[in-house]
């Protein structure tokens, strides 16, 4: 049976992981949020309560991520994704962590891995490689749902800029910047429910396999 990789780009809270999960659920496939090796090195890094701009230690945190043992509730926090985007500007910390999602992505039969470089570096050779995304203020009202849901207090004006400013930082650093593969098919779910998001992903990915 031939190996297949579906690659997930986009920017944050586009739907990147629901869809992702739904697609692997679907297909018999493994799935890797490739943002939770980020969060991961990014949480080891605070906890050492180092100082933050040494690549040296950064580096040290991502060889040791273990893929199987990466927890969302655990790397939810804030304040982990504002730092896991900084410390992703690191080359020697990027190349640490793709090696080991490369590595992931050759499992078998097939793998579905999401984040912001899977089509364009971490698997250029991608079966399928979807651009999801949505406008910032849908992604920012996405997230301010689900904090709310979870009984916490939530500003909405606050969250846009936070995801504008993490785009800016995603879109515009030196290495691997988050674009889509020229070969990526664009999916816009600004006006899509979940369901419909899938479908349409579903369908790309159908005739792709066929
Ligand atoms: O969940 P959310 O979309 O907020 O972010 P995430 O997917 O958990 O990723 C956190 C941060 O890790 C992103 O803002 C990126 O800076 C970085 N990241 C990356 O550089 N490359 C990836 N393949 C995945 C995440
Ligand atoms: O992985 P990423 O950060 O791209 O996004 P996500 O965690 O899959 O989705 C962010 C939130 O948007 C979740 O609460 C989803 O239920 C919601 N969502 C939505 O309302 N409509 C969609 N078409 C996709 C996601």
């Amino acid at each position: 049976m031939k190996h297949i990789t579906i690659a997930i780009d986009g920017p944050a809270a586009a739907g990147k992981g629901t869809l992702s999960r739904r697609l692997a659920e679907t297909y018999g496939f493994h799935h890797l949020d490739t943002g939770l090796t980020y969060r991961a090195t990014a949480k080891a890094l605070i906890d050492t309560g180092l100082p933050f701009d040494d690549e040296a230690v950064a580096e040290r945190m991502a060889l040791d991520v273990d893929l199987a043992g990466l927890d969302r509730s655990v790397l939810a926090r804030h304040e982990i994704g504002e730092a896991a985007s900084k410390i992703a500007v690191m080359p020697s910390v990027r190349r640490a962590l793709v090696e080991a999602q490369r590595a992931f992505s050759k499992k078998m039969p097939g793998t579905v891995l999401d984040g912001r470089d899977i089509g364009t570096v971490v698997c250029p050779d991608a079966a399928v490689k979807l651009y999801v995304t949505a406008s910032p203020e849908v992604r920012a009202r996405r997230r301010y749902d689900e904090i709310v849901a979870s009984g916490q207090a939530a500003d909405y004006d606050a969250i846009v800029e936070d995801v504008k400013k993490r785009d800016d930082r995603d879109m515009n650093r030196a290495d691997s910047p988050l674009r889509p593969a020229d070969d990526a098919v664009l999916l816009d779910t600004s006006e899509m429910s979940i369901e419909a998001a899938f479908q349409a992903a579903k369908r790309i990915v159908d005739a792709a396999l066929n």
